[in-house]
């Protein structure tokens, strides 16, 4: 999708994110915290695309020393209104480039934002640089969903999401298959207008992951269905993959 970038994820949601996702994934996060501090294990953590905080602050309440990584300052900012927010060092840029000082023993990317790097390039430069930051014994973790275009027709979704008297909210989605793409498009049409919320991204299945992560000198060493570690099956729709150093 022509001009979106990095920073665009933030403009447009940075102001509505926690309102989203805060309450609405709160046990989805209890659950992630827990499962993530296990595999810390009392060490250093980086988050890559860290946002609002929404898994970094409850995971520094349990006495980890967090890092993170993000592209949006608008993200940032809501995290730093927040309490414990303003103690986490995060560098301001893109994921898959940007560095910071130290190794870490826990790296995660959690909530599919591994698609939000929309080439496979940029997406191998992500575990490349994940690989860059991780202690010998330390541990990457991705977590993202199956992709699942079964109610596409011809590469294309349009689906509404409510109607009121006065608007309706409806999500056009274009696939290219060929790039692994998914154009979004959420629109609002109100007396007032039409409001346009686009999103991209780059999807990609676990074995492509896998691959990424051994031109990354890394391996795969867990592979769960949620973060509760249920087995991972063909049934399932998420996947929470957990890589170490390859080579060791
Ligand atoms: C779905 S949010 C996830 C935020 C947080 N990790 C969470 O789980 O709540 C996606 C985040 O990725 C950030 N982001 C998108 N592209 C990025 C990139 N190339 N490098 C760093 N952050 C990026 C966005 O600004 C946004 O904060």
């Amino acid at each position: 999708m022509k001009g979106y970038d990095a920073e665009e994820f933030g403009k447009r949601y940075a102001e509505r994110y926690d309102g989203l996702y805060g309450e609405a994934m709160a046990d989805e996060t209890n659950l992630s915290v827990e499962t993530l501090a296990e595999l810390a294990n009392g060490g250093k953590v980086l988050e890559f695309a860290i946002g609002t905080g929404r898994v970094a602050l409850p995971l520094a309440a349990k006495g980890l020393e967090v890092h993170g990584i993000e592209a949006s300052e608008e993200m940032v900012a809501k995290l730093r209104e927040k309490p414990g927010g303003q103690d986490i060092p995060v560098a301001i840029g893109d994921m898959s480039k940007t560095q910071v000082d130290g190794k870490f023993d826990l790296i995660y990317l959690v909530f599919n934002t591994i698609f939000n790097l929309t080439t496979q390039e940029a997406q191998v430069r992500c575990f490349q640089n994940a690989s860059k930051h991780l202690s010998n014994s330390g541990v990457f973790v991705i977590e993202t969903v199956l992709p699942d275009f079964s109610t596409y027709v011809e590469g294309q979704r349009m689906r509404g999401s409510w109607n009121t008297m006065e608007a309706s909210r409806f999500e056009i989605a274009i696939q290219d298959q060929v790039e692994q793409t998914v154009a979004f498009q959420r629109i609002i049409i109100s007396e007032d207008g039409i409001k346009m919320n686009p999103h991209f991204m780059r999807y990609a299945w676990p074995s492509e992951l896998d691959l990424m992560a051994q031109i990354a000198d890394l391996k795969r060493r867990e592979r769960w269905a949620w973060w509760d570690k249920t087995p991972f099956t063909t049934e399932s729709k998420s996947h929470i993959s957990v890589y170490g150093r390859a080579s060791k």
